[in-house]
């Protein structure tokens, strides 16, 4: 008899790959892309790391690591949180997980079980939503608008409460694809909204180390009761490397420690091991940052001469988030004619909100400073178009 998978298994896909693999395909041909699609940095891991790797694979057997991570990985981590964040964390409560990814998992797995409410900030990273979705919870969608940041208030909050008790809240600061940011007092305040309820808050801090203003605040700063979600990938630009962290309360550390020894047996040794130099490489690191900076205003300046001028502030992460409502009914059909036409890869804002993302779409500025020119370049040309001027 033919197996099926199981109900479960409808996941719902990570369309961004997508449209990856059609900017992929298009370069492959030879033709002209612009890669403004891509979330990861265009660098390798920082110099020391590579080096620190080097020797690890020349000396070290490489077995397996403890499935709580590599203790001078986990005391590296915690030295982190003091240095950036003047916070005292234990290292018993840092885990070394598989990205931010296999983190988030993990942190769902451990604080909700089938059926609970678990909140999110609509748009958003789609991962959260088809992860919860995949482990039986109920997503309940905050609708943020560009007015309101596109982030969590207090009054959707409880919008969301008043219509069933709330169980969870995922936070992402700066967020993805937004790049907005929660400022320090609103973080408190939600924090303590959701304390006072017991809501348990999973707060994504992946984009910590690459804002252009103020510097983000974690919640570990104004609670232990949370559950931080961290990565090598964005800020370190070590996205391959596959390692990342979650700082979370005692009483979770084992439960989540037996999760990830039962599914996954942690991230590979190497990764763990070579990751530890990282945090001495802080001054090529914010060269990036610099880049960064600079392609952000590149961007923001040329699609608002491009007639492209409601966008999300981009207050950290490498993303702008533009309506193109008034210019296209369907950001994922712009989108599929700027890549054929045009040359420009950029993401449909539908992954990230299945209700009003064709209204949106998201360009990542972390390429090179060459790349974001020539977009703008190509975007402002089509702007002048007559046809398709806006
Ligand atoms: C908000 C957010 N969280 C998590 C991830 C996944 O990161 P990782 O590579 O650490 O698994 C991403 C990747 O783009 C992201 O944008």
């Amino acid at each position: 008899m033919a197996i099926e998978p199981s109900e479960r298994s409808d996941i719902a896909p990570f369309r961004v790959m997508e449209v990856f693999e059609a900017a992929e395909r298009r370069a492959a041909t030879g033709a002209e892309v612009v890669r403004l699609e891509v979330g990861q940095p265009l660098t390798a891991a920082p110099k020391g790391v590579i080096a620190s790797a080097h020797q690890i694979l020349d000396n070290d057997r490489l077995g397996y690591a403890s499935t709580h991570g590599v203790v001078e990985l986990r005391e590296a981590i915690s030295a982190h949180y003091a240095d950036w964040y003047g916070l005292d964390i234990d290292p018993y409560r840092i885990i070394a997980t598989v990205g931010a990814s296999g983190g988030f998992t993990l942190a769902f797995l451990a604080a909700f079980d089938a059926g609970d409410r678990v909140a999110l900030a609509i748009p958003g990273y789609p991962c959260y939503r088809n992860a919860l979705d995949a482990l039986g919870a109920q997503v309940v969608p905050l609708m943020t608008t560009l007015e309101d940041n596109f982030q969590p208030s207090i009054e959707l909050l409880e919008q969301a409460h008043a219509e069933g008790a709330l169980d969870g809240l995922v936070i992402t600061s700066p967020s993805n694809p937004t790049g907005t940011m929660l400022d320090e007092a609103t973080l408190a305040e939600i924090l303590d909204w959701c304390d006072e309820r017991g809501v348990k808050v999973v707060s994504d801090e992946i984009y910590h180390g690459l804002t252009y203003g103020a510097e983000a605040a974690s919640a570990l700063a104004y609670s232990d009761d949370v559950l931080v979600v961290n990565s090598f990938s964005k800020y370190f630009s070590m996205t391959g490397w596959r390692l990342g962290w979650l700082v979370v309360p005692e009483n979770f550390v084992e439960p989540i420690v037996r999760f990830a020894a039962n599914l996954l047996l942690g991230p590979q040794t190497l990764s763990q091991m070579a990751a530890v130099a990282a945090f001495e490489c802080h001054e090529e690191l914010r060269r990036h940052r610099v880049r960064y900076s600079h392609n952000r205003q590149i961007l923001l300046d040329g699609l608002r001469a491009a007639g492209l001028d409601r966008l999300a502030p981009a207050e950290g992460a490498f993303y702008v988030y533009a309506d193109i409502s008034h210019v296209s009914d369907s950001s994922t059909t712009l989108c599929s004619q700027w890549l054929s036409e045009l040359g420009i890869a950029a993401t449909p804002g539908t992954d990230f909100d299945p209700y009003n993302g064709e209204k949106y779409v998201r360009f990542s500025f972390c390429g090179g400073t060459d790349s974001i020119e020539r977009g703008v370049e190509l975007l402002a040309a089509w702007h002048t178009s007559s046809s398709r001027g806006v």
